[in-house]
């Protein structure tokens, strides 16, 4: 048991520290892409990870490596964008795909939407996350387990405990923050997400600490923060998305569309729910206007909503959110089927 609880501690402690100082300086998708040359791939994570790598590859997130140059939808997209293969240049390799180094220094996709999308770029802690530190699970202590974690952290895990970081993830690739991909390419302005109903249905993968015994949904308590967090950074993606569109045409208009309800949304919340982050939230999305050219303004409200959205998933469990269960989607809104 004690395995399970030092995670959530381990980023209790060093997340004030660790947390401000990387996530802040972390660009988004839309700016950057990550760090090919630290990929693993999803095959050395399946040397352990073997039930959860069974389980992500009934998900679109794997089929899209096969499926998506093959798509009429996606070619055409790809020729109004000037690019002639898919899998090449980096435009959709950053959003549809997991890159690594190949020979030559090349930038290669070698799988669809992977472990490390999501969890980070694993050359520094795939060794050292799951070694229990040299010893048999048993014998490891304590305090080398919240070394071990916090080691990972340092070298870019991003673990179920740091819901904001997880969740920036998710909406960095689906609000599609990219002006001329939209507005030129003609690609979807951005999925209808939402954390909790996105994250339990075909995505959800709960099987390793349960020792491959079923895929549990999230906990009530866990949900509540997924909820409540994963609003706030639809808040903060779509807020900063509006701040970086140049010309009023479909991105704009989607983007702003996107912001305004999700500050209706965000709103509701603070309603119910007077926590003091909330609160920064709900004024800091409320204080600026939904326009182009207001750069500065939309960037710095973002950058404070990500502060209060970071601090909410550091230092709440859910136990006292249940004023937002009946906000909750239920299961029959889960988006795909939960391998069991
Ligand atoms: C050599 C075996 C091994 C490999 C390879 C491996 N893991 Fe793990 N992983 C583990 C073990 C063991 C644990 C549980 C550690 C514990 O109980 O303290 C774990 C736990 C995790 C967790 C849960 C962390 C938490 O906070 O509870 C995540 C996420 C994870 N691994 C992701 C990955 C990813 C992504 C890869 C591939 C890049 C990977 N692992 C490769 C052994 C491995
Ligand atoms: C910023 C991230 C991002 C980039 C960059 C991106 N996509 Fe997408 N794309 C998405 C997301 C997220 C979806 C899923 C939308 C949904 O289903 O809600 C998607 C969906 C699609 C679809 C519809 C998928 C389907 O299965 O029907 C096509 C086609 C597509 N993308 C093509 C492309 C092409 C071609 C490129 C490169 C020119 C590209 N995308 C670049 C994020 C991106
Ligand atoms: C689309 C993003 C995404 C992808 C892809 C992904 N994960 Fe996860 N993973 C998550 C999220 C989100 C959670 C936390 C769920 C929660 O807190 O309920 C999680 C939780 C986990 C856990 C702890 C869950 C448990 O059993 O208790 C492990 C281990 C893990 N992931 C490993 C992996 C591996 C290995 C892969 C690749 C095969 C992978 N993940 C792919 C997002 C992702
Ligand atoms: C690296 C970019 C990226 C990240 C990170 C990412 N996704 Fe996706 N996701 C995509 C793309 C692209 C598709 C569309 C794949 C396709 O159908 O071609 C997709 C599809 C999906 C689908 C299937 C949608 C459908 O139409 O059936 C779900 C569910 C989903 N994502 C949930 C999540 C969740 C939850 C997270 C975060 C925990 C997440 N995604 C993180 C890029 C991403």
């Amino acid at each position: 048991m004690i395995f399970r609880i030092s995670p959530n501690l381990s980023s209790l402690l060093i997340g004030c520290m660790l947390v401000l100082a990387i996530s802040f300086a972390t660009p988004s998708r839309a700016e950057t892409e990550q760090d090919h040359t630290e990929i693993v791939g999803p095959n050395a994570c399946g040397e352990c990870h073997k039930k959860t790598v069974a389980v992500w590859q009934k998900s679109h997130h794997f089929s899209t490596f096969k499926e998506l140059p093959r798509r009429k939808e996606a070619i055409e997209i790809a020729k109004k964008m000037g690019l002639k293969r898919i899998k090449a240049g980096s435009l959709c390799l950053d959003c549809h795909f997991t890159t690594a180094e190949a020979s030559g220094g090349k930038r290669k996709a070698i799988a669809g939407v992977s472990c490390e999308s999501c969890h980070g770029p694993a050359k520094g802690y795939v060794k050292r996350h799951g070694e229990f530190s040299g010893k048999k699970k048993e014998s490891e202590t304590e305090a080398e387990a919240l070394q071990r974690w916090a080691d990972s952290d340092a070298a870019g895990m991003i673990r179920p405990g740091d819901m904001y970081a997880l969740a920036k993830n998710c909406y960095d690739c689906h609000t599609v923050p990219q002006e001329k991909l939209v507005n030129t390419g003609g690609h979807t302005a951005g999925s209808k997400f939402e954390l909790v109903s996105w994250s339990q249905g075909e995505v959800r993968h709960n099987v390793w600490y349960n020792g491959g015994k079923g895929n549990a949904e999230a906990s009530a308590e866990h949900k509540r923060v997924m909820f409540v967090v994963g609003l706030a950074v639809e808040l903060e993606t779509s807020i900063r998305a509006v701040g970086n569109a140049t010309v009023k045409a479909d991105y704009a208009v989607a983007m702003a569309k996107r912001a305004g309800r999700a500050k209706a949304r965000f709103r509701k919340i603070a309603d119910v729910l007077p926590i003091p982050e909330i609160g920064q939230i709900n004024l800091a999305a409320n204080s600026v206007k939904l326009k182009l050219n207001n750069k500065d303004k939309l960037s710095k409200a973002a950058a404070k909503i990500a502060a209060a959205a970071n601090a909410i998933s550091d230092n709440y469990d859910g136990s006292t959110f249940g004023a937002v269960d009946g906000m909750i989607p239920p299961a029959s809104k889960y988006k795909g089927m939960a391998d069991q």
